[in-house]
C-alpha cells in the first residue's frame, strides 16, 4: 500500500463506526469491468460492488437515465406521484408472470423486511393467531440486518449480541426435504429462501427443492418468498433465478443489481398478497425515488436484453474453464458451484478458512474478488463483463494463486 492509500486508510479508521474491514484499496473511478485507485492502479474487477454493478462502472445508458432525471426531478415522497417509479414498476410486472403489485424501497433489508410484514399481517387478516405467523427460512441464509431480517439470516454469527431477537421464526437445512415434515408445519405463515445462497457460500436450491417448498405451502395456505436480493436480476442468465424452476412464488424481493449500483430495493408480490398492505400499513420517505427508479429502468431495459443475458452464459463457462485449468495447476478448489455470473469456488480442504489472504494478494495483483464466507471466493462481476476483461482477471487470480503458500 503506497503513501496516499494508507493515509486515506487511516482517516476512514477515524471517522466511521468500525463495522467494516475494507482491503486497503482507495478507488477512484471505473469504466466497464476495470477501476482505478486513487494513484492511477488498475484493477479488474470481479466483485461488482457484491452483485450490485450489473453493467459495470460509469455506464453511459445509466449516466444518461440518471443526468436526465436529475434535470427535471429527484424527490416526491410517496404522498406525490412521479413517473419513473410508475414506469418502472410497470417494466417489472410486465416481466414477472407470478406478479400482480410492486412495493419500491431502498435495500435489500427493506425488501424482506416488506415481505416479511406482509406475511405476517395476511395471517392476521387470516385471523391466526400470532403464534402461527412463524416465517421459515434456511441455515446458511443470509436476509439483511434489520433486526427482523437478521433474526431471518440464519446465521448466529450476525445475530449474536442483538438478543432479544423478535419471536416467530423458525430454521430449515437447505435442501432436506426430510426435514419439511417437522418444520413446515401449519404454525409457518411463509417460506424465506433465496434460489442461490450468496453469503452463506454460493449454495444453489437443490433442482426440485423450490418445487416442494412451493408444493408444501400450497398445502398450508403459506406463501413461498424468494429473496432474489443476489441471484435475481439477470444474474443467473435469466431476469428471476426462480425461472430455472418453473414455479410461481407469491413475493420476490430484489436490491443490489436492480439500481445498477444506485439503492433501489423493490417487493413484487403476487394474487395472494396483493392487496394485504393496505393504506398506511407500511412506506418509506425514500422508496421508489424517481432517481432510483429512472436509472432501474434503464438497467431493467438493458439486462433484459438478449445478448447481455447471452453474455452471462458465456462469461460463465470462460470463468468456468479458467478456475479448471487453474485448478489443473495449483490444487486450490474442491468444487465451482452456482450458475450465471455467481460463481462458488470452494477451496480445498487445506486451504479452507483462508479466503481473505487470497483476496488479499489478489487485490495487490490488481484483482477486486470475494469471499463467500472463510472457504469460498465468489465471483459476481458486471453482467457485461467482457471476455478481455475475464481473461484478463482470471490471469491476475492466477498470479496471486501462486504467491500463495
Ligand atoms: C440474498 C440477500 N438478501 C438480502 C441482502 C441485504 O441487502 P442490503 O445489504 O441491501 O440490505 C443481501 C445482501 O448481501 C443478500 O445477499
Amino acid at each position: 500500500m503506497n503513501e496516499g492509500s494508507a493515509v486515506r486508510v487511516e482517516r476512514a479508521k477515524q471517522v466511521f463506526v468500525p463495522t467494516y474491514r475494507p482491503r486497503a484499496v482507495v478507488l477512484d473511478r471505473g469504466e466497464g469491468s476495470r477501476v482505478w485507485d486513487a494513484e492511477g492502479r488498475d484493477y479488474i474487477d470481479f466483485a461488482g460492488g457484491i452483485a450490485v454493478n450489473a453493467l459495470g462502472h460509469a455506464n453511459p445508458l445509466l449516466q444518461r437515465a440518471l443526468c436526465e432525471q436529475a434535470s427535471k426531478l429527484w424527490h416526491t415522497s410517496n404522498v406525490f406521484l412521479s413517473e419513473p417509479p410508475i414506469r418502472l414498476a410497470e417494466a417489472l410486472l410486465a416481466r414477472a408472470s407470478f406478479a400482480q403489485r410492486v412495493f419500491l424501497c431502498n435495500s435489500g433489508a427493506e425488501a424482506n423486511e416488506a415481505a416479511i410484514k406482509l406475511a405476517r399481517r395476511r395471517a392476521s387478516l387470516q385471523g391466526r393467531p400470532a403464534d402461527q405467523r412463524v416465517i421459515l427460512s434456511f441455515r446458511g441464509s443470509f436476509h439483511g440486518r434489520t433486526l427482523a431480517t437478521v433474526t431471518a439470516t440464519a446465521q448466529p454469527k450476525y445475530q449474536e449480541g442483538y438478543e432479544p431477537l423478535p419471536g416467530g421464526f423458525g430454521y430449515a437445512d437447505l435442501n432436506d426435504v426430510g426435514q419439511l415434515d417437522e418444520l413446515l408445519t401449519a404454525d409457518v405463515c411463509a417460506v424465506l429462501v433465496e434460489p442461490i445462497q450468496g453469503e452463506g457460500g454460493v449454495v444453489p436450491c437443490k433442482p426440485g427443492f423450490l418445487a416442494e417448498l412451493r408444493k408444501r405451502c400450497d398445502a398450508l395456505g403459506a406463501m413461498l418468498m424468494l429473496d432474489e436480493i443476489q441471484c435475481g436480476i439477470g444474474r443467473t442468465g435469466r431476469l428471476f433465478a426462480h425461472e430455472w424452476e418453473s414455479i410461481r412464488p407469491d413475493v420476490v424481493t430484489l436490491a443490489k443489481a436492480l439500481g445498477g449500483g444506485f439503492p433501489i430495493g423493490a417487493m413484487l408480490v403476487g394474487e395472494q398478497g396483493a392487496e394485504v398492505l393496505g393504506y398506511g400499513s407500511h412506506g418509506t420517505t425514500f422508496g421508489g425515488n424517481p432517481l432510483a427508479a429512472a436509472v432501474a429502468l434503464a438497467a431493467l431495459q438493458e439486462i433484459t436484453s438478449a445478448p447481455l443475458l447471452e453474455n452471462v452464459a458465456k462469461r460463465e463457462q470462460q470463468l468456468r474453464a479458467g478456475l479448471r485449468e487453474m485448478n489443473a495447476v495449483l490444487p486450490l478448489f474442491s468444487e465451482v458451484r452456482g450458475r450465471g455470473l455467481m460463481l462458488g469456488a470452494q477451496l480445498v480442504s487445506e486451504r479452507c478458512g483462508r479466503a481473505a489472504e487470497l483476496l488479499d494478494l489478489a487485490a495487490d495483483e490488481g484483482l477486486l474478488l470475494l469471499q463467500a464466507g472463510p472457504d469460498v471466493l465468489r465471483f459476481v462481476p458486471a453482467l457485461n463483463i467482457t471476455e478481455q476483461e475475464v481473461d484478463e482477471g482470471l490471469r491476475r487470480l492466477q498470479r496471486a494463486a501462486q504467491r500463495w503458500q
